[in-house]
């Protein structure tokens, strides 16, 4: 049996009288890429949020490096190793990058409220580490020309890379990426592929969202399928793209476009 981080088994969701999620089951395995597709409404943010600890399942569990997660609260999941972006941009525009990348060593921080208060020397040795943490982070990316510009500046490509940056200073080894190329121009996008092959090759397991399937099969080693709340494929990307149950349901279009 292949080596999974993750293992998402039977996960049920409900709103109200819609099953957003409906007896969801597949794992990650440990180093890989894996995508998780399917059209608007499927499902794919849902299963994030319960992957992260956002929202709460009614049904199955998830198991997170062998162990039940899914009735620990987000803070401790991100502890654990779980990092995510959002769908939508969520850096702060007027803070300057490097702030912003420094906000995502809190799940490792250790001084207590106290040191904080009083800036103790255990707090400002900790200050200095995520400095250097998040520069270094931002040197990774290419973007430590950037590091003192506010967010709000930079071209929409470099904030998606700078929301990546900010998950990886939490020391994840998952990492959840909803949509990190949605509205990223053309000329931009293999930037960010490039810095998502960077995080893998930093032995981060990634599960990525994208309705972008020229950059999911560039990057994915395997795919899983959402349609209305199921899962109906899971597997080797080339395959499950050629499944013609995978077509039928939604992606005929997409790829007739292609
Ligand atoms: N907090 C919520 N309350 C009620 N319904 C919700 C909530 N969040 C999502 N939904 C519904 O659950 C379904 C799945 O939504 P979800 O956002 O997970 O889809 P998605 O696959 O991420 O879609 P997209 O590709 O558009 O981002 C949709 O029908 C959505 O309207
Ligand atoms: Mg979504």
């Amino acid at each position: 049996m292949t080596d999974a981080i993750l293992n998402v088994d039977a996960i049920g969701v409900r709103f109200g009288g819609l099953a957003a999620l409906d007896d969801v089951t597949f794992s990650v395995a440990r180093g890989s890429i894996k995508g998780l597709i399917g059209p608007n409404g499927a499902g794919k943010s849902t299963l994030f949020n319960t992957i992260s600890g956002n929202t709460a399942p009614s049904n199955g569990s998830i198991a997170f490096e062998g162990k039940r997660i899914d009735a620990l609260p987000m803070a401790r999941r991100a502890q654990l190793g779980i990092a995510r972006t959002f769908q939508n941009l969520q850096l702060f525009t007027q803070q300057t990058v490097l702030e912003n990348v420094m906000v995502g060593c809190h799940p490792r921080t250790r001084a207590g409220f106290v040191a904080s208060v009083l800036r103790t020397p255990a707090q400002r040795r900790e200050e200095r580490e995520i400095h250097a943490r998040s520069m270094a982070a931002l040197e990774r990316f290419g973007l430590a020309n950037r590091a003192q510009r506010l967010a709000g500046t930079l071209s929409f490509g470099e904030a998606k890379i700078v929301e990546i940056a900010r998950a990886l200073v939490g020391e994840p080894s998952l990492m959840l990426l909803d949509e990190p190329v949605a509205g990223v121009p053309h000329g931009e996008v293999e930037q960010v592929i490039t810095a998502i092959e960077n995080v893998n090759r930093a032995g981060v397991s990634l599960l990525l969202v994208e309705h972008n399937l020229g950059f999911v099969m560039s990057l994915c080693d395997e795919l899983v399928v959402l349609d209305h709340g199921c899962l109906i494929a899971d597997g080797d990307a080339e395959q499950v793209v050629g499944d013609p149950a995978v077509l039928e349901a939604y992606l005929g279009e997409e790829l007739s476009d292609a």
